[in-house]
């Protein structure tokens, strides 16, 4: 009986926290994953065997080798669990793979000239494992992609004879297209026929993501206002009109977060435990971040914080270009990020010309990025455009009422500060809207005026702290999609 099946999931990404991570997709794959098998579905994460996986997964059993397939090397494929405990299946490949550096970059930052045929395995052998070819016996009724680097999986997929999975592309950043030559095509080992309009064809180009869009059964993105932000210019990003046509089969599930990694009151790499009925306790947190980033002591003086990636996304150009208006109101700066060596550089020279008021970490640390949420009073998150977004979710639950750009899931996940919300007790934040210096600023008082009424800000900071950003709500939206794609065919 096809209804009584187990609900089995092969949950396809690029990296998954806390082994591999660049950005919020790590996150999503670290917890997701668990928070389905939690609600009964049986998941299985698939990902490339880098160092880090190979290192940091201990047992690891052989399912199967695969021979090579085009310009793709032959691999194995090995069984072994993330460290939360979700089972986990690696693409072991070791001229692809296993190298120093990141999982898209060299240590120089320079994308890996083979990424086609680095992700164009992943997807091959993904698709691989949701057909009636799979060498293994366990068998995925849904194939859940995730950006780009999966994005041909569900081309493959269309190609292969049999019974099949049903499959859903989740977009968590359209920026990342994975676009290569046409020669590529015959490099990863897909039909010509693959190569058109209605396939994986971009402007005489193969996009992986274009691929993952045609053909997969349903797209998701995660959050439903950049659902819709999506199918028009600009954040289409060339791809609204697929985007648009497909509007019946798009559908914004808003991320959840790590309850667990983030919580104030077990959180490891703060100073103080605090929960919101312990408020006050957060000023030690404040203390200690001030004193670790070299910031003056003091309580009476804001302190904002900023962490991310530095692209031009996350619009950390506007805040240089606030600096000296924020500096003045008076308020402290407390940011930690890397990228873009132009804005690298220009936040060590703002912190070098403002001892005292600007802290800056350029990197990546884990440790930091939680005593900024702990102990800043604001945190600032002016993107351009956010398809979700975590650190604003990280920031309510950390009783740091967040400022952000009115755009994608910061909309759904921030309640602007009205008197109405005042009122209903529903305010966690500040939007502000347009992405211009003047309107961030105007935003940034706002929060600064609400931070000088104690009571209004204890008021923001509990709103915040009792909202449930857990992946359990998200977590159903996905299954449920899932039964209804199941259900529209019989299996
Ligand atoms: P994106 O995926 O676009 O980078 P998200 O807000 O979804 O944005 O997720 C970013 C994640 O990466 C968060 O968990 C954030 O704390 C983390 N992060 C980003 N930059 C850094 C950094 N320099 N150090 C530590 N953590 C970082
Ligand atoms: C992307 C987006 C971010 C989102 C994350 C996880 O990297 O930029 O907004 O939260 O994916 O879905």
């Amino acid at each position: 009986m096809a209804a009584k099946r187990k609900l089995s999931v092969l949950f396809v990404t690029s990296e998954a926290a806390p082994l591999v991570k660049t950005g919020g997709l790590a996150d999503v794959s670290g917890s997701l994953p668990g928070a389905l098998m939690a609600q009964g579905a049986e998941v299985r994460v698939l990902m490339p065997g880098y160092p880090a996986v190979m290192e940091g997964v201990k047992a690891k059993g052989r399912l199967a080798a695969l021979p090579p397939m085009g310009e793709l090397p032959g691999c194995q494929l090995l069984a072994g669990k993330l460290p939360g405990g979700v089972p986990l299946f690696i693409v072991d490949c070791p001229p692809l793979y296993r190298r120093p550096g990141g999982p898209y970059q060299d240590l120089t930052g320079k994308d890996w000239a083979d990424n086609d045929l680095r992700f164009g395995l992943l997807c091959y052998v993904a698709a691989l494992l949701s057909g009636a070819n799979s060498p293994i016996s366990w068998r995925p009724r849904i194939l859940h992609c995730n950006d780009w680097q999966s994005g041909l999986a569900p081309a493959y997929l269309n190609f292969m004879p049999g019974e099949k999975a049903r499959s859903v592309m989740t977009i968590h950043n359209l920026a990342y297209q994975g676009v290569y030559p046409a020669v590529t095509l015959s490099r990863v080992g897909l039909p010509p026929s693959a190569f058109a309009a209605a396939g994986v064809e971009y402007y005489g180009n193969l996009s992986f993501l274009k691929g993952g869009l045609h053909y997969a059964d349903h797209i998701t993105t995660v959050s439903p206002n950049y659902a819709r932000e999506i199918q028009r210019e600009p954040l289409g990003m060339g791809l609204q009109g697929l985007l648009a046509h497909r509007a019946d089969r798009l559908t914004g599930i808003l991320n959840g977060i790590d309850t667990d990694s983030w919580d104030p009151e077990s959180d490891p790499y703060i100073a103080k435990y605090y929960n919101s009925v312990r408020l006050p306790v957060k000023l030690e947190n404040k203390r200690a971040l001030q004193s670790r980033l070299g910031l003056l002591a003091a309580d009476d003086i804001p302190l904002i914080g900023s962490v991310g990636r530095f692209t031009h996304q996350k619009g950390f150009d506007l805040i240089l270009q606030c600096a000296q208006a924020l500096l003045e109101l008076p308020v402290q700066l407390a940011v930690l990020g890397s990228g873009d060596a132009e804005l690298q550089d220009a936040f060590q020279q703002l912190a070098r010309s403002n001892p005292g008021k600007v802290g800056v970490q350029i990197g990546y640390d884990e440790s930091l990025a939680h005593q900024i949420e702990a102990g800043a009073d604001i945190f600032l998150m002016p993107s351009r455009f956010e398809p979700c977004g975590l650190n604003q979710m990280y920031s309510q639950r950390y009783g740091t009422p967040p400022v952000v750009h009115a755009t994608g899931g910061l909309v759904d996940s921030v309640i602007d500060c009205t008197p109405q919300s005042v009122a209903d007790k529903s305010a966690t934040g500040f939007l502000f809207s347009p992405m211009t210096p003047e309107a961030m600023l105007a935003g940034v008082n706002r929060a600064l005026a609400a931070w000088r009424d104690k009571k209004l800000w204890r008021q923001l900071q509990k709103n915040g702290m009792a909202r449930d950003f857990s992946w359990d709500a998200s977590a159903e939206r996905y299954l449920e999609l899932y039964t209804s794609l199941l259900a529209e065919q019989p299996a």
